[in-house]
């Protein structure tokens, strides 16, 4: 028998993050075969055309001319009174909700799931997302006592699933009287799927429905860390609108991350932003998570605050970053869009992709696949329902290469 000193609550099976072993793999193949001979689809950051991290110069320009006090000083627990500001604007650009809006800085996007998990859901609740989903949810749930119910994310059509949806979130309210449910859209991790503006509608639909009852408390996460890689232009934005108005006993919470669109990942940035057409729905989340903030990490990476609000507050640091992100924004558009044709061309079937770090192929044995694949020096990722493909890792000459491996992979399982 091993012996354990850890609380029953703090006992997880002994094992590393399965993502973090397929790369490691990857990493050895490349060593013994050479870079340009193996594809690393294993990634979760943007890479370029050599395999080096993306590291964007307009960003890390302004971090290493900020003055060594603005680098070392705590921020201020709820994050910079200018840094909150400012994050709202990045977030929503144009299509700011008509709305009482509260924000507060979180050590990147995970930091605000957390908030939303911890403040708005009872031990032992469930928290419904689709059935395609970002494994550190379910982490994070677990972590304290919840636990994840899913719905189907898409339908026959190879659109969002809104019967499933309504279905989940439906019976969720009636057993629970409360509902968690995280919508990761635009560029969903793992599919690269975005929910269309009438998809949105239909989701306010369901909702507004169950808010007839006012003793529901129904509450919306939406998970962006990807937004900033989506759409062409804002469009992928227009949806945060749709927030104005809503029923008093519906709590929207955007999940923001600085780690994507500003190359930050370890810096550690983002923020919660609580959307609510009552002003005291809005203070009550402001305040919690004000609280649960300071229980648990205090408060955030003060630098990280200081180069978002450099950059929104000098049009001209604003449009040499925005350059920047589209150049990138661009090249992973131009390889995703290499690797959907290719797989249409080899008839490989892959999920729905419309923007973002991901996709993924549909298999019921993901992990055979991932290990048939590393024997034509390809890494991807196996998740339950499928394997992941990171196009934010692979060049443009690769995605399109990578399908036929992929397909001819497959059949041989067969
Ligand atoms: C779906 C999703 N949400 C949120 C995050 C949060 O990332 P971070 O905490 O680095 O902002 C990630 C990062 O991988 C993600 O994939």
């Amino acid at each position: 028998m091993e012996l354990r000193m850890t609380a029953k609550h703090a006992q997880w099976p002994r094992e590393n993050d399965p993502i973090f072993a397929i790369a490691g793999r990857a990493k050895e193949a490349q060593d013994k075969f050479g870079k340009d001979k193996v594809i690393d689809a294993t990634i979760g950051a943007l890479v370029d055309d050599e395999g080096a991290l993306i590291c964007m110069e307009s960003v890390y320009g302004v971090l290493k001319n900020l003055p060594n006090a603005k680098i070392a000083a705590y921020a201020a627990l709820a994050g910079q009174p200018d840094f909150l500001k400012d994050v709202e604007k990045a977030c929503f650009r144009e299509f700011r909700p008509d709305a009482h809006i509260r924000t507060v800085a979180t050590p990147g996007g995970t930091g605000a799931v957390k908030h939303a998990v911890w403040g708005y859901t009872n031990p032992g609740d469930k928290i419904l997302v689709s059935d395609w989903f970002w494994s550190a949810y379910s982490t994070i749930a677990g972590d304290v006592g919840r636990s994840l119910t899913h719905h189907r994310l898409f339908n026959e059509k190879g659109g969002f699933n809104i019967e499933s949806f309504k279905e989940s979130f439906d019976a969720l309210a009636d057993e629970q009287g409360r509902v968690l449910t995280i919508i990761n859209s635009p560029a969903q991790n793992p599919t690269g799927y975005s929910l269309s503006d009438e998809e949105w509608d239909q989701v306010l639909e369901v909702m507004k429905a169950k808010a007839q009852d006012s003793e529901k408390r129904l509450i919306l996460f939406v998970d962006t860390a990807y937004i900033d890689f989506a759409g062409e232009g804002m469009e992928r934005r227009a949806f945060f609108r749709k927030f104005s108005g809503l029923p008093e006993n519906i709590l929207v919470i955007v999940g923001y991350s600085m780690s994507k669109g500003y190359t930050m990942y370890g810096l550690r940035s983002g923020a919660a932003i609580g959307i609510s057409s009552n002003e005291d729905v809005a203070e009550d989340f402001y305040y919690a998570c004000l609280h649960a903030g300071r229980a648990n990490w205090s408060n955030g990476t003060r630098c990280a605050m200081e180069v978002m609000s450099e950059i929104e507050n000098d049009p001209a640091k604003l449009e040499v970053y925005s350059k920047e992100l589209l150049k990138y924004k661009n090249m992973l558009r131009a390889r995703a869009a290499a690797f959907v044709k290719a797989s249409a061309e080899v008839g490989l079937e892959i999920l729905p992709y419309r923007d973002g770090f991901f996709t993924s192929i549909p298999h019921e044995n993901p992990k055979a696949v991932v290990e048939k694949l590393t024997e034509y020096n390809i890494f991807a990722v196996p998740l339950k329902m499928g394997v992941r493909f990171a196009v934010c890792a692979v060049s443009e000459e690769n995605c399109a290469k990578a399908p036929v491996i992929i397909k001819k992979a497959i059949d041989e399982l067969k």
